[in-house]
């Protein structure tokens, strides 16, 4: 390994001299900028320093700098995915020291007398303070230093997520910080909460008060349930926000929806509730498009959690109905979509919905590799937006190896190499490579039933989903990144997560 282990690797890292900054206890961050705050906090508390609005010119400090309003105005501050405005190039002559273009661009030096940061956004900053949390050394005894570097850094893709299923195995609150922590030290923007499914309803509604109170009392196999409150969501909207992440709710119809059908039984044909159901199977239970219940239940669930989300995207579901006629499906997906764009928000579905007639600028989120890919390629070229979950990488609730006792393995197995070697501008033949919109890790469920569960599929994989969706393709480099994720390994143990010892990894532990 040479040179300092940052994951994902940054647009350009150039070591300046041998001579690290030494850190002193209390050392000043300078934060002019009230929007700087929530950076300059974690960064204080990273490096053991006060936060102050000015400091001595000549004193040893680290300085954090939004850059002007008029800069500023181009950018959202609040709503990493929401971008939509095309971002302007580099002009032309400028040199590799200049920050880049980007609302999550960051500029970061470290010289003699401190270092300076410059970003565009509080989301800039904020990966700033998590590429420093990986370049500190020392933490344990002696003097904490920074190697001297200058560090020029955005990121490939706008919409770099994770998707948790908090259905088939609930997921409390205190456990879904932890994984927000974790997105951020990836740098991941947005977090995609897969909020009810046939086992399950997790999110309390105002208008349908029945769906958790019948329906999330338990997990798959009878373990224990749960739901989030307004509250709670509001919580975990605001955790992930101050990181830089963006929640994205998903409701999930017209399949996978038993713990509707559970909770309210004017949905079913027959009019009665169905049964509670425990196990893992797939693709048996539908709305009815026929029943007047049905369109009343669309819009009041969309509607609700579309206005307690204050992110730009309200994701359908769509995936695995199975035996239903496809005008039925495609109206179904076509109210759901309706309500959503209703309430101001733009819409997300799982591939499946790419046979249904879409708007432009629907995203559809690629997951099953068996799929005739057709329908999503024409989609894209019809300007329909991608994102990138193949199952055979980036589902992370796979097994790393046959026999491993956690996971499913229906897409394969996945080993680390697997979920860091492939390249999404070439994975869907035909696709046009502006209808990328980004990639996103899946985590689902059926078997994990901890939070130790959950991070040990996640690590170190999510770390490789993080770097095909951070860096730029001519960055990627398997063998160079097995060097730099082995530093992780160390990190992870520090913070007592559970993880998965790679054997393709030498880790430093
Ligand atoms: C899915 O994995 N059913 C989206």
């Amino acid at each position: 390994m040479t040179g300092p282990a940052v994951v994902p690797r940054p647009l350009r890292l150039q070591q300046l001299s041998d001579q690290p900054f030494v850190l002193v206890a209390g050392i000043a961050v300078v934060a002019p900028d009230s929007a700087a705050r929530q950076a300059a906090e974690r960064l204080a508390t990273l490096v053991g320093g006060s936060v102050q609005a000015t400091a001595a010119p000549d004193a040893a400090a680290f300085r954090l700098r939004l850059l002007g309003p008029a800069d500023d105005e181009r950018y959202p501050r609040t709503d990493p995915a929401g971008g939509e405005e095309a971002l302007p190039a580099l002009p032309a002559g400028e040199s590799d020291s200049e920050l880049p273009a980007g609302a999550e661009a960051y500029r970061l030096h470290v010289h003699g007398d401190g270092v300076d940061v410059d970003a565009r956004t509080p989301a800039g900053l904020g990966h700033a303070v998590t590429t420093l949390a990986q370049l500190l050394t020392g933490t344990s005894g002696g003097a904490r230093t920074l190697p001297a570097v200058l560090v020029v850094d955005a990121p490939r893709f706008t919409w770099r997520g994770l998707s948790i299923d908090v259905a088939r195995h609930f997921v409390r609150v205190a456990d879904l910080d932890v994984v927000i922590d974790l997105m951020a030290d990836h740098k991941l923007n947005v977090l995609h909460l897969h909020l009810t499914d046939d086992q399950a309803w997790r999110i309390d509604l105002p208008s349908r008060p029945e769906l958790v109170r019948r329906s999330s009392g338990a997990s798959v196999g009878g373990d224990p349930g749960g739901h989030y409150t307004g509250e709670d969501y509001a919580h975990l909207v605001a955790h992930a926000a101050a990181r830089g992440i963006v929640v994205v709710p998903e409701l999930d119809v017209p399949g996978h929806v038993n713990a509707a059908l559970h909770a309210y039984g004017e949905l079913s044909p027959s009019g009665r509730p169905t049964d509670e159901y425990l196990g893992i199977d797939v693709g048996f239970s539908r709305l009815t498009a026929a029943l007047p219940a049905t369109d009343a239940f669309l819009h009041d669930v969309f509607r609700d959690v579309a206005a307690m989300t204050p992110g730009s995207y309200v994701h359908i579901g769509g995936d695995e109905v199975q035996g239903m006629a496809p005008d039925e499906y495609a109206a179904l997906v076509g109210t759901a979509a309706a309500a959503v764009r209703a309430a101001g928000k733009q819409v997300v579905g799982w591939q499946e919905i790419a046979t249904t007639p879409l708007e432009p600028g629907t995203v559809v989120q690629y997951w099953d590799v068996h799929a005739d890919p057709a329908p999503f390629v024409a989609a894209g070229a019809a300007g329909a937006r991608l994102l990138l979950s193949p199952g055979d990488r980036t589902y992370l609730d796979m097994k790393y190896h046959p026999g491993y006792p956690l996971g499913l393995e229906w897409a394969g197995h996945v080993e680390l190499r697997d979920s860091y070697d492939w390249e999404p501008a070439t994975l869907l033949p035909g696709l046009p490579a502006e209808a990328v919109l980004g990639v996103e890790a899946a985590v689902w469920t059926e078997t994990l039933r901890t939070l130790d569960d959950l991070t040990t599929m996640l690590l170190p994989r999510l770390a490789a989903v993080a770097e095909v969706a951070w860096s730029a393709p001519d960055r990627r480099d398997w063998e160079d990144f097995r060097t730099r994720v082995a530093a992780l390994g160390a990190r992870w143990d520090a913070a007592g997560l559970s993880w998965y010892p790679s054997p393709q990894v030498d880790w430093q532990r």
